[in-house]
């Protein structure tokens, strides 16, 4: 048994200081609950409030993508310098180490393959497997426009309204279509779509023109998607543009895994995303770091 409180006085109130209410750090989250909140402080690093995702869900539609064929060997070296990783849970289960510490953005739905029409999504994971994995957010692909639209965004509502029965967020990835447009117009209608019908975050892909207002249209946080592997100093200018003009971090996949120096690439990717360091600088420290790796 606890000692009981020997009740000495006088204690210590501190009444001549106001007990603070202070606003949770990230754009459109007040309103969230402590478990909502606490999973996005795993995701978000709340000193810049942006975050370094890796995805590596590739698989899930399209099998084993080129520098994911081994992810024991070729992601959990690096998994040190990303804030959170966004796979699926048969990835998670069989390789990540349970010690892993930042937060999982888990892969929610699925059923096409890359033969088929990939809007012919469905949920694909229980939100109790979910809670049990412990993920700081659950995701799914948004198809405004697609094929199969009108479902994807079915989808997407029952996600957040099983997220909310558990306090886990919804990331929604806007994806796009392969003769579909990407442009601001485009994104801010996706974005928008997305948050106002409930997801607390959004994945979409940066364009040069407009992006800011991609960003201002959102009342959640937007991060930006890596897309096709380009040249590490173009990647590295995506990112910081992207962040210089709003974005809440990146969430990158072949950018990172699919250079020739995939630790060197992720911590040059985290200077700028947390620091704002100049691309340049970062293409700097990119060289550096790969060549003491040989
Ligand atoms: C995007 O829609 C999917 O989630 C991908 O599997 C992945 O996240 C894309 O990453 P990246 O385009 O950066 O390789």
């Amino acid at each position: 048994m606890a000692e009981a409180d020997p009740g000495k006085e006088p204690k210590n109130f501190h009444l001549d200081k106001p007990v603070e209410s202070r606003p949770f750090f990230l754009k459109g989250a007040n309103a969230l609950g402590w478990g909502m909140q606490n999973r996005f402080s795993k995701i978000f690093d709340p000193k810049s409030g942006r975050t370094v995702m890796l995805a590596i869900d590739h698989g899930y539609f399209q099998g084993p993508t080129t520098g994911l064929e081994r992810v024991d060997v070729n992601i959990v070296p690096i998994l040190p310098y990303c804030d959170a990783l966004m796979l699926t849970r048969g990835m998670l289960r069989t390789t990540i180490p349970s010690a892993f510490t930042g937060g999982i953005v888990l892969r929610a739905s699925g059923g096409p393959s890359i033969l088929k029409e990939l809007s012919d999504e469905e949920l694909a994971v229980d939100i109790v497997d979910a809670c049990r994995l412990n993920v700081a957010a659950v995701t799914i692909q948004v198809f405004v426009g697609g094929e199969f639209e009108t479902r994807s965004i079915r989808n997407m509502t029952r996600l957040v309204d099983l997220g909310y029965r558990y306090g886990i967020p919804v990331l929604a990835v806007t994806a796009v279509g392969k003769n579909m447009v990407r442009d601001a117009k485009y994104f801010r209608l996706a974005c928008r779509i997305s948050a106002e019908l409930g997801a607390q975050f959004v994945k979409t892909y940066y364009v040069p023109e407009g992006f800011e207002t991609v960003v201002a249209s959102c009342p959640v946080p937007i991060i930006m998607a890596g897309g096709k592997k380009l040249p590490e100093l173009d990647a590295l200018t995506m990112a910081y543009n992207a962040v210089e003009q709003g974005a809440s971090g990146v969430d990158m996949g072949r950018n990172i895994f699919q250079s020739d120096a995939p630790a060197a690439m992720i911590q040059a990717v985290r200077k700028i995303v947390h620091d704002k360091m100049k691309p340049s600088e970062a293409l700097e420290l990119f060289q550096t770091l790969k060549s003491e790796q040989r």
